[in-house]
């Protein structure tokens, strides 16, 4: 792993003022979140995460992803910010820097960012899966199960289902326009710990370069976007945003 940013990354980071930093599930995993496409861990073991993610297993078992759903607000809740967030809320004492996530957690705004866009909904606002009304905060079960049976809305008898965007669902509307505004007002994008394959978010580092904003990808691994991007910074993001961050301020 590098310690020093590359010094072309360094004088971008160095010399930008409006900054759009893209995150993924790779963001928050040095906080103890797993990513979508690790391996699962104790409980959830014998499910793949992006089958959970699908209105086709909500619909066969709701019960089952609804518990999915609860471990991870649970997990959420108990995690903490990393210093990769924490580095970019510092980075906006010297920087205008927005954040675009597909991450599903509090994260970012724990640590103090701007949070633009959250693309793929929050585990923190359930709805009514029929008549759409959100619900009150509803806290995770001290123990944790392998079904639960979602709250019924108070309106409609319809079950509680998760806030986020699945598979095969659109985005909502507004976080994506946020986004392309974004993008259209930066001369820097910062894309952390996303493999890139969940579109239309992975479209946005190269609408970025089109529009010919310079665009940094930081991830220990190749992703679908490594070929999409100008730079490339190979190491985490608790590892590499504070030095990115120590460069700008
Ligand atoms: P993935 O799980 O697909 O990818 C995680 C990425 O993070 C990989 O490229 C890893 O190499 C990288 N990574 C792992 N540890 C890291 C670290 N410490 N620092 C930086 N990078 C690290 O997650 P996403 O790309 O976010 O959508 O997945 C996109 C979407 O697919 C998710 O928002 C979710 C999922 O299914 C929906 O649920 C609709």
């Amino acid at each position: 792993m590098a310690l020093d940013a590359p010094t072309e990354v360094a004088d971008l980071a160095r010399h930008a003022r409006n900054v759009v930093v893209l995150t993924g599930a790779g963001m928050s995993a040095e906080s103890g979140v797993p990513t979508f496409r690790d391996a699962q861990t104790g409980l959830w073991e014998q499910y793949d995460a992006t089958a959970l993610a699908t209105p086709r297993a909500w619909n066969a078992d709701p019960d089952l992803v609804w518990a999915w759903y609860q471990w991870r607000s649970a997990l959420v809740r108990r995690a903490a910010p990393n210093a990769g967030h924490r580095a970019l809320a510092d980075w906006s004492r010297g920087a205008d820097v927005r954040i675009v996530t597909q991450n599903v957690d509090d994260l970012h705004e724990r640590a103090g960012s701007n949070v633009v866009a959250h693309l793929h909904g929050s585990l923190f606002a359930p709805r009514c899966d029929r008549c759409g009304q959100p619900f009150d905060q509803i806290d995770p079960p001290d123990e944790p199960a392998e079904r639960t049976p979602p709250p019924r809305c108070d309106s409609c008898g319809g079950a509680a289902r998760p806030g986020v965007v699945w598979f095969g669902e659109a985005l909502p509307e507004e976080p994506w326009e946020r986004a392309l505004a974004a993008i259209a007002n930066a001369d820097l994008v910062v894309v952390v710990g996303t493999s890139g394959v969940v579109y239309p978010a992975a479209g946005l580092p190269s609408l970025a370069r089109e529009a010919g904003v310079p665009t940094i990808e930081i991830n220990p691994d190749v992703t679908d976007l490594t070929e999409q991007v100008d730079h490339i910074w190979r190491t985490t993001a608790a590892r590499g945003l504070p030095i990115l961050a120590a460069c700008a301020n």
